[in-house]
């Protein structure tokens, strides 16, 4: 059950309306909104993660093309928006397919019409990497075991139960009885501000780890598979996702626990051939460093390489 508040939504008249935003930098602790009047107020709400997750960014950019064509530049507005991170290709993903509607037809409503389209999709393909998810964490969980996950790639991220968590609602609503381990997902905490937040409103069993932890939950056997969500994925299959994930997919190899990726086929790159192809975001210093000056390396991602990868799930199915 999706018990949490609206997160993107389209408020007034297409054209004339704004988009409003969940603030998700100030979960859990204030549920605030963040009303985008502008391209350049989503913009500073992607480049802030105020809306995240490859899916969630990729539905903001949607509805942000209609605030471009009411601003009176659709094209250098949609290139300047592409701007705000280079890693999710929802992001170029949803801009391109907005401009494929014919600049003679395109009134407000009928952009309106596709940023919509775009996100009520997105709902539809969660629920549809849930339900081919779900067997193959079944089969490595049973009715209790453990999955661990990594950042968000939950409601908070997508237009609907998220891509990692969509078979942990399905299975709780089918009376499965999984413990979700989350990790906390340093630097911007997004599995112990979000992931841990949006799982337990929903009364699923969740437990939160340090990212250090991963090794001896493992170990522990605590938990029997490993899910993520992913931002790009290249031709090959090796995909990028938030930082860390790569070092889970080394542990779960270690310790012989499957490793799944769960992504829309809107997150697929196939004109790059493989992972080293990604733009990686590379992120201030001032989001991990303690001491004034020191020098810092903060890229937002990595890379897994398709052969630590048990099985990628998209709404298709399982490859
Ligand atoms: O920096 P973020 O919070 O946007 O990173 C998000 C992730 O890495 C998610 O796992 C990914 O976008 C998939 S969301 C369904």
């Amino acid at each position: 059950m999706n018990t949490l508040p609206t997160h993107i939504e389209w408020i007034g008249p297409a054209d004339g309306g704004h988009l409003r935003l969940l603030d998700q930098t100030k979960l859990p602790g204030q549920v605030t909104y963040l009303d985008c009047r502008s391209v350049q107020d989503v913009w500073d709400a992607i480049k802030r993660l105020s809306v995240r997750g490859a899916p969630a960014i990729g539905i903001a950019a949607a509805y942000s093309c209609v605030i471009a064509h009411n601003e009176g530049d659709f094209e250098k507005l949609t290139a300047h928006l592409a701007t705000s991170r280079p890693t999710a290709v929802n992001l170029f993903w949803a801009i391109e397919r907005m401009k494929r509607v014919p600049p003679e037809v395109r009134t407000p409503e009928k952009l309106l019409a596709e940023a919509m389209a775009i996100h009520e999709e997105d709902r539809a393909m969660c629920q549809a990497i849930g339900e081919h998810a779900l067997p193959l964490l079944q089969e490595a969980c049973g009715e209790s075991g453990g999955v661990l996950t990594h950042c968000n790639a939950g409601a908070l991220a997508t237009g609907g139960i998220g891509t990692a968590t969509a078979a942990m609602y399905l299975a709780q609503q089918r009376g499965l009885k999984w413990s979700i381990y989350a990790d906390e997902t340093r630097p911007l905490l997004q599995g112990a501000r979000l992931t841990a937040w949006e799982l337990s409103r929903a009364g699923i069993d969740v437990t939160l780890i340090c990212d250090d932890m991963a090794a001896t939950v493992m170990r522990r056997g605590k938990v029997q598979a490993v899910i993520t969500g992913a931002d790009r994925i290249a031709a090959n299959g090796d995909a990028a996702n938030k930082i860390g994930t790569y070092n889970l997919a080394v542990l779960a190899r270690h310790h012989g626990i499957p490793f799944y990726v769960a992504a829309p086929t809107s997150t697929f790159d196939r004109s790059i051939p493989d992972g080293s192809h990604i733009p990686i975001e590379q992120r201030d210093g001032s989001e991990i460093a303690q001491l004034p000056g020191v020098k810092t390396f903060n890229p937002a991602f990595d890379v897994t390489p398709r052969e630590l990868i048990t099985a990628i799930i998209t709404e298709q199915g399982v490859e």
